[in-house]
């Protein structure tokens, strides 16, 4: 039988897989779909995005940028999997093609302005996850979160770094296009108001903030990029 942590129960600090073991059921299946559903979007989200970029990329510079990019995305990917197979977790449950990826990564990439844009927002809205696990109860997944989120911060600013350039080079228009299209699905990335998934993360320390704290952030955030440093205009979600 499982055990429901409260809000008052004292949170656990574990330390190691075999330790994980010894936890209560509840902690183990939190702390596996947490591993799982990295392990899957890193690998999907540099499967659709990051590696196809590289291609569309318009120059030199910009294409070696994009490989470190793509590099550094399936080595999260890579990383996560690695603790995954640690705590016993089956491949198959990694497998884009049997656990669906997040609508985010649904948005089907045709043109360099939506790659960037792509960066700017959704690996912003990346950072917000993984710092939400860096005091993490279970240390494994804190430690990844610690050496994962300098390159998370990286790829943001190749985003916003790459949207500045296309706007000073007259293509404002384009990067508009592609944040009018691409940000109205980036909310649903941080899941359900009310989540229960996100109770039993928060009441047994895997987790910090609630989903509509990270989403509140989140829009925050991303206003102040797109009408602040890019001086365009964010599309009014319904
Ligand atoms: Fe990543
Ligand atoms: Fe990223």
């Amino acid at each position: 039988m499982s055990t429901t942590a409260t809000p008052a129960m004292k949170v656990p600090d574990v330390k190691t897989a075999a330790e994980l073991a010894r936890q209560p059921e509840e902690y183990r299946v939190a702390v596996e779909k947490i591993v799982v559903s990295h392990a899957v979007n890193e690998l999907y989200g540099a499967q659709v995005f990051d590696e196809p970029a590289i291609k569309l990329a318009p120059t030199p510079y910009a294409k070696w940028l994009t490989c470190r990019v793509a590099m550094e995305e399936y080595h999260h990917h890579v990383r996560f999997k690695a603790l995954a197979d640690e705590i016993g977790i089956r491949a198959q449950r990694m497998d884009p093609q049997h656990k669906r990826p997040l609508s985010i990564f649904g948005f089907e990439l045709r043109t360099w302005p939506e790659f960037c844009v792509i960066k700017a927002i959704a690996d912003y809205a990346e950072i917000l996850q993984v710092e939400d696990l860096l005091h993490c109860s279970f240390h494994p997944l804190r430690n990844l979160a610690r050496v994962t989120m300098p390159e998370e911060k990286f790829h943001a600013k190749f985003g916003k770094d790459f949207c500045l350039e296309l706007i000073k080079q007259g293509k404002a228009p384009e990067v508009q296009d592609a944040i009018d299209r691409y940000f109205p699905i980036t909310p649903g990335f941080f899941g359900a108001n009310h989540s229960k998934n996100n109770e039993i993360y928060r009441n047994w320390g895997l987790k910090q903030r609630t989903n509509e704290e990270m989403r509140q952030d989140f829009l925050m955030r991303v206003t102040e990029l797109v009408e602040k440093d890019f001086g365009l205009r964010l599309p009014v979600l319904n």
